[in-house]
């Protein structure tokens, strides 16, 4: 899928999302992760390139930045991996994937809720490689790019999973 068929379709499907990144599945296959700015998006997208050399996250499919809704949005192509449900995760899980995250990629996976988490070839995996929402709000003012873009979706457009 090229950048004008992303562009096409992404309006159309539903999403997720968090506090912070949108969530859209183009396919079975693939999702793309919308960020508000360039720096979240690098930051977030960087991370989880390192994790799924390692197995540790899903793998990622470049870069991509697109106009979403309006408005400029850096976005990141990602695998689909199956989400975790409060059944299938297991805290002992969570502090090896912690530990191994922090050790391996020197990213503290704080934010480990079940929402955060997926499993591939039934390891439990990190899906979100944010470190801290409110830091890249922070940076993202004092460099005056700071946009909200989420929150004028909240009511009709997000599913929360
Ligand atoms: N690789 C993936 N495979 C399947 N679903 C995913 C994937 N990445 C994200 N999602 C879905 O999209 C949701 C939002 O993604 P993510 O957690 O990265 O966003 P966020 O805004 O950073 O969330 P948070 O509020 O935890 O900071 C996830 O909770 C999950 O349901
Ligand atoms: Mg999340």
């Amino acid at each position: 899928m090229n950048k004008d068929e992303i562009q096409k379709v992404v309006h159309t499907l539903p999403i997720s999302a968090g506090l912070f990144c949108i969530f859209v599945k183009l396919n079975q296959n693939i999702g793309i992760k919308i960020y508000p700015t360039k720096y979240s998006r690098d930051d977030v997208y960087k991370r989880q390139k390192k994790a799924a050399k390692l197995d540790l996250g899903p793998i990622t499919y470049g870069i991509v930045d697109i106009e979403y809704r309006g408005q400029k949005a850096y976005c990141y192509l990602t695998e689909i991996v199956e989400t975790c449900t409060p059944s299938m995760y297991n805290l002992l899980h969570v502090k090896y994937l912690r530990e191994e995250l922090l050790d391996k990629i020197n990213f503290n996976f704080l934010d480990n809720h079940y929402k955060n988490c997926g499993i591939k070839n039934e390891k439990l995996i990190c899906i979100d490689f944010g470190e801290n929402d409110s830091d890249y709000i922070l940076i993202d003012e004092k460099f005056g790019v700071y946009r909200d873009m989420t929150n004028e979706y909240l009511e009709d457009n997000i599913k929360y999973v």
